[in-house]
């Protein structure tokens, strides 16, 4: 479904991705770990067409997408919901979940529609009470919930969730789990996590992908991750 071949990425002059290789599998959830700082989230944003490739590639459904623009990347099924949300401040919630069905760049019907917001609305109860609350006043796990349900109305077929958990409430990492699991279940789109949370992770993702200093170090099934990997990766 998506995989990375030995992918470089530079800021500037720094070398900050080194041969990075994964793949994910269609429907699969796989996890990104990593401590601070060792290229997860410019990893993503390598995926999404944010930041130049300088070697490598990048393929999805057979198709190389290495240098194609973000939105091309975008409609062919890659979804991003970046570690700061960026919920469009001015827009109501509405609007903004408007703009993730509008992405989705098929022509559908009012039935259609109304089922897929449907959808958002009973995962995340929450919204349905905010809808004209302008994005830039939500809470934390108020955006959080605006920006996956977002990103769900946008069909995907590879949602890209970078630490969707940090600095949220108990309660609404539960809710963000829950929805997960559910996900899990259909196996409509594939998601990459990007999660720190390891039992999180762990109740999670089918794969794992531990990374360190910009290198992949570790990878395989998470039900055989071990404690050995965690404690020389993971524990700070
Ligand atoms: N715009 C930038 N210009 C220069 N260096 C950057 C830029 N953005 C990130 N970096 C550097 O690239 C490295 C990887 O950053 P990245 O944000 O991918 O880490 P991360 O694994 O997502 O960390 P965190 O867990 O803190 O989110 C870091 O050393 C960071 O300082
Ligand atoms: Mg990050």
């Amino acid at each position: 479904m998506l995989q990375l071949h030995r992918i470089n990425v530079y800021y500037g002059e720094s070398h900050i991705l080194r041969d990075v290789s994964f793949t994910i599998e269609a429907g699969q959830v796989a996890c990104l770990m990593g401590r601070n700082g060792v290229g997860k989230t410019t990893t993503l944003k390598a995926i999404m067409g944010l930041l130049p490739v300088r070697s490598g590639a990048i393929v999805m459904d057979g198709a190389d997408i290495t240098t194609g623009a973000t939105d091309r990347r975008a409609r062919k099924g890659l979804v991003y919901v970046p570690q700061g949300r960026e919920i469009i401040p001015h827009l109501t919630v509405r609007e903004n979940l408007q703009l993730g069905f509008w992405a989705q760049g098929t022509k559908s019907d009012r039935t259609a529609e109304k089922a897929a917001f449907d959808e958002v609305y009973q995962l995340f109860p929450k919204l349905t009470q905010i809808l004209e609350r302008p994005g830039g006043v939500l809470s934390g796990g108020e955006q959080q919930q605006l920006a996956i349900g977002r990103a769900i109305l946008s069909a995907p077929k590879v949602l890209l969730l970078d630490e969707p958990t940090e600095g949220i409430q108990p309660s609404v990492v539960d809710q963000i789990e829950d929805v997960i699991i559910g996900f899990k279940k259909t196996r409509r789109f594939a998601i990459l996590l990007v999660e720190q949370g390891l039992h999180f992770a762990a109740r999670l993702a089918d794969a794992y992908v531990i990374m360190a200093k910009g290198a992949v170090v570790a990878a395989g099934r998470t039900n055989e991750l071990s404690a050995d990997e965690v404690k020389r990766h993971l524990v700070v």
